[in-house]
């Protein structure tokens, strides 16, 4: 299974094995990273599940669609190069080892 790391404003890191269609946002929320409030569901309609990618394979990351970089624009915390809404991130075998860090005002 695919791992992912979380790492949360404490400084903290959390690798977790997610399953291959499971979004970065699921695996956040079903392991317990409350961090990640995921209001809409993953519909990409609040950006509370803003992350930005730190490393690993980002070269396989789904590119950006028209929707999520508008809502991308309404984020919480700055938005940089490296954001992306994490429930419009799903989990492939390509994504193992990706590294997101969870802001600390999401
Ligand atoms: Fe709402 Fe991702 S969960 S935009």
């Amino acid at each position: 299974m695919p791992k992912v790391t979380y790492l949360l404003p404490d400084g903290s890191e959390h690798e977790f094995s997610l399953s291959v269609g499971q979004s970065i946002m699921e695996g956040a929320v079903s392991n317990g990273i409350e961090q990640v409030l995921a209001q809409c569901g993953g519909s990409a309609m609040c950006a509370t599940c803003h992350c930005y990618v730190e490393g690993g394979p980002v070269e396989a990351l789904p590119p950006i669609s028209d929707l999520e970089n508008a809502m991308l624009d309404e984020t919480e915390a700055e938005r940089k190069d490296n954001s992306r809404l994490s429930c419009q991130v799903r989990v492939t075998e390509e994504l193992s080892g990706l590294r997101v860090a969870i802001p600390e005002e999401i």
